[in-house]
């Protein structure tokens, strides 16, 4: 076995967007693309050196490869020990877990996420740090850097690993520690959940519960999870067994994606709670019988029923939510006397008010939600979150939400997207828009009159850190919102988001339809964006 320093050169395009870096599987199997990115992160992270890495991805085509490309890489770096999920496998809150429990310096993580998988879909690459979560700012500045500057790489020739044989292993100087992926993650869970009360309510009927893991990373943990340890029958749990292309299937637990569970959720003699998960188990969608909860609604609803989970019992410390999710979660914690705040799009936000301990719950429009526990959002998490709230208040999921509704008000809400833009096109749509910013405050459309309109920036309020242009916001009067931004994670042109948000407490208008609710605020981003114009699309391509 030796170190080779490999010669490259470097790639223009190895910028880290929302979460990670995300491209076609055939961009990351160009010669020495993975190698190079890979590097920039060493290079980036010298805390590596002699300590822990944890490695893991949720599964998909070209991680087994890469895991093997990243072992021989961290040897040649100087990575002490790798803790590897067994098979290449980890959930994204699992390695979030381990890093934590194992005092690790770091993490990589590969997954696209929800995004589709196999040689034709996507392929990505996250970094996290010592404390679990995804790496800040000027960590993934710093790995842009090394990736623009990068003259060679450096890789062990050793032979590849047995990646499935739990246990210890030596590639160079550096260990290799195989662990199973679920057990740390598990007996995590345990400690945040009334496991006896749920197993029991399963037992007795009174609680039927159905799962989703979209062929996705999740399937093995939910099999351990909720059927060797909460006893749910094993039918209940669809689509467990992690494929490389996920079936075929666009991974993303939404209505528009999740089409098998929200077909039995929607279907006669449907269960009381039905959840799906995305890629790599970060994501989570509840539904009730006959009903959907928006994430925004779902945060605000763990948050206004924390006390019933035994993790949570001792109170919150404050919540947080991405800017485009509703206010739902603002309201609750209004009422409760909780500090609230709102973050730029992406996890990698909450992770100084989790470390300062500002916040405990947190979460986003888009599928997620989370808490101090880890560093990342986590699918399962919230699912045996509902689970535990539904074991103690034994009520339906349509009723906990009406009554939330009737307490606090309902942020009706729905996000638009455009997908596969052209690039110039979506820039110069939002480049129009922040032009006329400083004219839209007072204007009147309707009964719906503008307050103030910006380009969100948002201050750290622990290190001070400033982020700009972190999504376009017109703000009415009656605490409606529209808001602009266009993806970080996309890996095909430009998408365009448009987030839409209507608050109502009249009681007899708690359930109206969404859509209609907010077409006249659709109307309104039409009237100022020009949507239609600029994308050449008469609407959007998934409504969630
Ligand atoms: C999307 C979501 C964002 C989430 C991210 C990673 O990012 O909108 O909330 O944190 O995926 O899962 P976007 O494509 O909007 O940049
Ligand atoms: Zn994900």
């Amino acid at each position: 076995m030796t170190i080779q320093r490999t010669e490259t050169r470097p790639f223009d395009d190895q910028k880290p967007g929302t979460s990670g870096l995300r491209k076609k599987t055939a961009h990351f199997r160009q010669p020495h693309y993975l190698e190079n990115f890979i590097q920039a992160v060493f290079n980036a992270a010298p805390e590596l050196r002699g300590q822990t890495l944890v490695l893991g991805g949720d599964g998909r085509f070209y991680n087994r490869q890469a895991i093997q490309v990243i072992l021989k890489m961290a040897a040649a770096n100087g990575i002490g020990k790798v803790l590897l999920g067994r098979g290449g496998l980890l959930s994204t809150p699992a390695a979030s877990c381990l890093i934590r429990k194992h005092g690790a310096a770091g993490g990589i993580i590969l997954s696209a996420s929800h995004n589709p998988g196999g040689a034709e879909g996507d392929f990505g690459v996250k970094y996290n740090i010592a404390n679990g979560g995804p790496a800040p700012e000027k960590v993934t500045e710093s790995i842009y850097w090394h990736a623009r500057n990068l003259t060679t790489y450096a890789i062990s020739d050793a032979a590849d690993l047995n990646i499935d044989q739990p246990g210890l292993q030596q590639l160079e100087t550096m260990t290799v520690e195989i662990v199973d992926p679920v057990t740390d993650y598990a007996a995590l869970m345990e400690e945040l959940f009334d496991f006896d009360l749920i197993r029991d309510r399963i037992a007795q009927k009174k609680l039927r519960f159905c799962f989703d893991a979209m062929h996705a990373v999740t399937g093995p943990y939910a099999v351990e999870i909720f059927h060797h340890r909460l006893g749910v029958a094993r039918e209940a749990l669809i689509h467990c067994q992690p494929l490389e292309d996920f079936g075929g299937a666009h991974p993303d637990p939404n209505l528009a994606h999740a089409k098998h569970l929200v077909a039995i959720m929607q279907g006669a003699g449907a269960p009381d709670l039905g959840a799906a998960s995305d890629g790599d188990g970060d994501r989570n969608m509840i539904m009730g019988a006959g009903c959907f909860v928006t994430p925004s609604d779902s945060l605000a609803l763990l948050a206004a029923n924390a006390q019933c989970a035994p993790g949570y019992r001792e109170g919150l410390r404050g919540v947080a939510r991405s800017m485009p999710t509703s206010q739902a979660v603002d309201m609750v914690a209004r009422q409760a006397g909780l500090p609230c705040y709102e973050t730029p799009t992406g996890w990698k936000f909450f992770g100084n008010l989790l470390d300062a301990d500002k916040i405990t719950l947190c979460g986003e429009e888009s599928f997620g939600t989370g808490s101090s526990h880890i560093r990342e959002k986590d699918g399962i998490w919230a699912v045996l979150f509902w689970l535990n709230i539904l074991a103690s208040r034994q009520q339906p999921v349509r009723e906990l939400l009406d009554q939330h509704w009737r307490r606090y008000g309902r942020h009706y809400y729905s996000r638009h997207d455009y997908e596969g833009i052209a690039k110039e096109r979506a820039q110069t749509l939002m480049t129009e828009l922040r032009a006329q910013l400083s004219q839209l405050a007072g204007r009147r459309f309707g009964e719906l009159v503008l307050a103030g309109a910006d380009d969100f920036s948002y201050t750290d309020p622990v290190d001070r850190s400033v982020s700009q242009h972190q999504g376009i916001r017109l703000l009415f009067e009656d605490g409606s919102r529209i808001v602009f931004r266009l993806s970080g994670t996309g890996t095909e042109g430009a998408t365009l988001r448009l987030y839409l948000e209507r608050y109502q407490n009249d009681q007899a208008r708690l359930h109206d339809d969404t859509q209609q609710t907010l077409a006249p605020l659709a109307a309104i981003a039409e009237q100022v964006a020009h949507i239609q114009h600029h994308t050449g699309r008469t609407g959007p391509d998934v409504i969630t």
